[in-house]
């Protein structure tokens, strides 16, 4: 039987993971897939408005522990939910999220077990790039607030935690962790090494 392919997108704010998804999908859409991308601080920013507890998707990451929590799970279930319903068993689904988060409590991992193991990925992308890099693009993407990211001290230490993190989640479900660096000017190159390897699942 065919099932869906499932493979999630990481990376620190402002690396641009989502500008080498959305090369991917194109990319893939060419070839003929079947894709949807699922941006999980989408499905968790919607019920934290809902509830009144954000106005901004940058204010999710400073709630308190136990509401963060209820929203990550509350994501997981319904992004695979939506996917089943619109790809069937026959296409690939990107989750766009984080495989480790900057909360006032610490670092949190954006995978844990309950998450994983609801999305259960084949692969689990961590895109990287220079922290000098990283934060000229932050400078360039005006509203929005990443200044608890910005430090390129900090962002040294939490790369390194974030890709022990995804490999940490991938344990979990026997995922293929596969980093792919975002060159400055070369998305098409890393949206290709991220199609090349969505084809061998
Ligand atoms: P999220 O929605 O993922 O926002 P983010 O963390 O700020 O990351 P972005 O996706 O906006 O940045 P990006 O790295 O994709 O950069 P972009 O492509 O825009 O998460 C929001 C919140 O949701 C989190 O903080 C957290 O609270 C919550 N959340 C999410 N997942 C969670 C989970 N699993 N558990 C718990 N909480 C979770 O690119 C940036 C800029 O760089 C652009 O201007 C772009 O043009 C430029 N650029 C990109 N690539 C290049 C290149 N190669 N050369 C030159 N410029 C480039």
């Amino acid at each position: 039987m065919i099932a869906m392919k499932v493979v999630i997108a990481t990376g620190v704010p402002g690396v641009g993971k989502t500008t080498v998804t959305s090369k991917a999908v194109e990319l893939l859409k060419e070839k003929g897939y079947k894709v949807k991308v699922a941006n999980f601080g989408d499905y968790m920013l919607k019920v934290a408005v809902e509830r009144g507890w954000v106005k901004h998707r940058d204010e999710m990451r400073k709630l308190n522990l136990s509401q963060q929590r209820e929203l990550q799970a509350l994501a997981a279930k319904a992004i695979i939910e939506e996917a089943r319903k619109e790809l069937g068993e026959d296409g690939v689904l990107i989750v766009d999220t984080h495989a480790a988060i900057n909360t006032p409590t610490g670092i949190w991992p954006g995978l844990p077990k309950h998450v994983i193991e609801n999305l259960n990925p084949a692969i689990i992308f961590v895109i990287e790039a220079s922290p000098e890099e990283i934060v000229e693009r932050q400078r360039g993407d005006k509203g929005r607030v990443r200044s608890d990211y910005s430090d390129t001290e900090f962002l040294r230490r939490f790369m390194e935690f974030a890709r022990n993190s995804a490999i940490a989640s991938a344990v979990l479900v026997g995922a293929a962790v596969n980093v792919i660096y975002n060159r400055q000017g070369e998305v098409d190159k890393a949206a290709l090494k991220f199609v090349e390897a969505v084809e061998k699942i």
